[in-house]
């Protein structure tokens, strides 16, 4: 059964590319393609763009669409085998994951990191607690270590915006007043390693993300000089990796700025905190793609859930 659980599901980053943009260009052309299907999207957080791009995705597919706010309106699920539920779980994630299967044909799941215990958040227990116990395919709308949905809705904006043969890409941490999860920059980086390109990832020490999703790329700790001839700079906040879950520095120099950004073309998975993270006249200029990243969600979706259909 083929899962969209990774950046590494995906068997070849050009193709995909090219057919999300050709649905693009005639979304309901496989319009047909869901029909008598019905997929669950379960949300353990919360969620914009992702709930209605995917929706909205297999609504041109013909899927009926199921949503539920699962964290906030499902049974406290527990995940450890051979548990005495007498505390505060509900109901086991073996007899949820089946129950859901016998309702939909796909289920598409956001379980963001906890971001106080690595171990636990590496384990990924709601995303593969459903793909050992669902008997249908299993959909990352966003998990602890990965965002895999929208390193493809990025791939395809880099690759209509792109005009070189190598472009200069840089990922740049910015400030921001929460502890957030790795999941973005962890799908972006291992999406940039199927790119050709001069790839860059710049923050401040102590912000290295998992050295096995990094090896191979550059490192600079220098933003500024990071930043210099770049085509792309995609900015994102990320907490601690090694002082896991932790904010080690708000450092306002590191928020992206019209003079940094120079001639590149600025990106951010959204939503995006005004003048923490990014100045004000870079999101309004006309360097922003942030509006475009989130249109082509809907295509990375769409070309995901029809490879599943198609399988
Ligand atoms: N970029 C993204 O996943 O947005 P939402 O959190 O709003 O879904």
């Amino acid at each position: 059964m083929k899962h969209y659980l990774s950046v590494q599901d995906i068997d070849s980053l050009d193709h995909w590319v090219e057919e999300a943009r050709d649905l693009k260009e005639d979304p309901k052309k496989h319009k047909n393609l869901g029909s008598d299907k019905t997929i669950g999207l379960l949300f353990f957080n919360n969620s914009l763009r992702t709930r209605l791009s995917t929706q909205k995705a297999a609504m041109n597919l013909g899927l009926e669409v199921i949503v539920m706010n699962f964290g906030s309106e499902g049974w406290a699920l527990e995940y450890a085998d051979g548990t005495v539920m007498d505390q505060g779980t509900s109901e086991h994630i073996k007899e949820a994951a089946q129950v859901v299967s016998q309702y939909c044909d796909i289920i598409a799941i956001r379980a963001f990191a906890g971001l106080k215990n690595k171990e636990e958040d590496e384990a990924e227990k709601v995303l593969n607690g459903f793909k050992k116990y669902a008997s249908v395919p299993i959909v990352n709308m966003e998990s602890s270590v990965g965002h895999p949905l929208q390193a493809l809705a990025d791939a395809i904006t880099l690759a209509e915006q792109n005009t070189k043969a190598r472009p200069k890409v840089v990922l740049s941490w910015a400030p921001h007043p929460k502890a957030l999860p790795h999941a973005v920059a962890n799908s972006f980086v291992e999406m940039m390693h199927l790119q050709d390109a001069d790839f860059v990832i710049t923050h401040p020490e102590g912000y290295e993300l998992n050295p096995e999703i990094t090896k191979g790329a550059t490192i600079e700790y220098d933003q500024k000089k990071a930043c210099e001839e770049a085509d792309f700079i995609y900015v994102k906040n990320w907490s601690s990796y090694t002082d896991y879950g932790k904010i080690l520095n708000q450092d306002k120099n590191w928020t992206m700025t019209p003079e940094k950004v120079g001639k590149a073309k600025f990106m951010h998975c959204l939503p995006v905190r005004r003048n923490v993270v990014v100045a004000d006249a870079v999101l309004d200029g006309d360097r922003s793609l942030v509006i475009e990243q989130a249109n082509n969600r809907t295509y990375a979706a769409q070309i995901v859930l029809k490879k599943i259909l198609e399988q």
